[in-house]
């Protein structure tokens, strides 16, 4: 057994007498603290020692939690020193992800065990506590990880703000919810685990192409595989982006500027121009000058910004290499789909046209690489 295989068993060890506490204590809280800890921490941690069969990965009999786990009493004796043993599980789990990068399951443990441990310090105590943790993750660049039939795993993000620009709370590590299933969105609280949510990608999803529409100055470049349906070209400018309608782009309906500024809006990087034949793609997301963020759209995907790296979940970079740009990835709210037929993410067809706003933008006919636009 390897030092590395040896600290996940101790850590799980540790996770396990905690939630025996937890059970005996049986409180509502210590009930729902329990529960996010079995899903997202267990479950995760027996992937990461390869022994997933050991415990169940979420509890099935258990509903899922609906709310920020408050403070319990617990058979730890108190919420203090039940915020105690989260943190000292957290740092090491911390620490642990950070030797292990090419193993997103311990992010996503060591991230719910922040949550956790954050949400229960004493306020007096949190403020060093995210200091220490940042500070075990020094020299990481923003990035996102995408775990396998999982959650997003963001490293160090700076900004996250709700669909109304309104700031919500950071963590040094953080996981997404992509499944749309969360109780505590837009944190994931392990029921993707419970709902046997799958990431693999859809056979039939859209393409990965691109088209090319040659107008008198300019040629505008479209990769219906990236779009994430945020329906921003359409909505913004019409009279060249024609939801529903074939050809999609008719460069001739509007002004340079207008074209250029739509691209640069376009915020999955579907589209790009040209003009004399050179691509300006370095004008997606606006060169990557904008500040590096991430916006949880209301019942739809999140919005990413200024150059923020999307990383392969098994070869993360650390610190991470510049990736794709602009990107903005599935929904994050209606949870239905179980896989998806972008290409990169979000398909717009979601079967919940009242908690999809792509899917509410678009025809009802259309679906698949052929139908469907935005
Ligand atoms: S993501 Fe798709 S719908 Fe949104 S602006 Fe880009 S091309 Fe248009
Ligand atoms: S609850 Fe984990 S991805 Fe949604």
């Amino acid at each position: 057994m390897t030092d590395v295989d040896g600290a996940v068993r101790r850590l799980l060890d540790n996770t396990d007498d905690l939630l025996a506490n937890l059970e005996q204590a049986g409180d509502d809280a210590s009930r729902s603290v329990g529960v996010r800890l079995r899903a997202s921490v267990v479950g995760p941690l027996q992937q990461a020692a390869g022994t997933p069969a050991a415990h169940d990965r979420a509890d099935h009999d258990m509903p899922p939690s609906s709310e920020p786990a408050g403070p319990a009493s617990s058979g730890s004796g108190s919420a203090v020193q039940l915020g105690d043993r989260l943190w000292e599980l957290a740092r090491a789990a911390t620490e642990l992800r950070c030797q292990q990068l090419e193993v997103p399951e311990l992010g996503e443990a060591a991230a719910a065990l922040q949550d956790l441990a954050l949400g229960l310090a004493d306020p007096s105590a949190k403020e060093s506590r995210v200091a220490e943790l940042a500070a075990l993750q020094a020299g990481a660049a923003q990035q996102i990880q995408a775990v396998p039939d999982g959650p997003f795993l963001v490293t160090n993000p700076e900004r996250l703000y709700d669909h109304l620009g309104v700031p919500i709370a950071t963590r040094p590590l953080m996981v997404l919810c992509r499944c749309g299933e969360s109780g505590i969105k837009p944190t994931c609280d392990g029921a993707c685990h419970r709902i046997g949510f799958s990431t693999a990608k859809d056979p039939n999803r859209v393409p990965d192409r691109r088209d090319s529409y040659v107008g008198q100055s300019v040629t505008v470049l479209d990769n219906r595989g990236t779009c994430q349906h945020s329906g921003r070209c359409t909505d913004r400018l019409a009279s060249v982006f024609h939801l529903g309608q074939e050809p999609f782009v008719t460069p001739s309906g509007g002004r340079l500027d207008e074209i250029v500024r739509a691209v640069r809006d376009c915020p999955s990087g579907a589209l790009s121009y040209a003009m004399d034949t050179a691509q300006a793609r370095e004008q997606v997301d606006y060169a990557g000058q904008r500040e590096p963020a991430i916006e949880v759209s209301k019942d739809g995907p999140y919005r990413v910004t200024g150059g923020i790296a999307l990383v392969d979940a098994a070869a993360p970079t650390w610190p991470a290499t510049p990736a794709r740009r602009g990107s903005t990835m599935r929904c994050a709210g209606a949870g239905i789909r179980r896989t998806s037929r972008s290409a990169q993410g979000c398909t717009g067809t979601s079967t919940s046209p009242t908690r999809c706003p792509t899917r509410r933008r678009r025809r009802p006919s259309s679906s698949g690489a052929a139908g469907c636009r935005r």
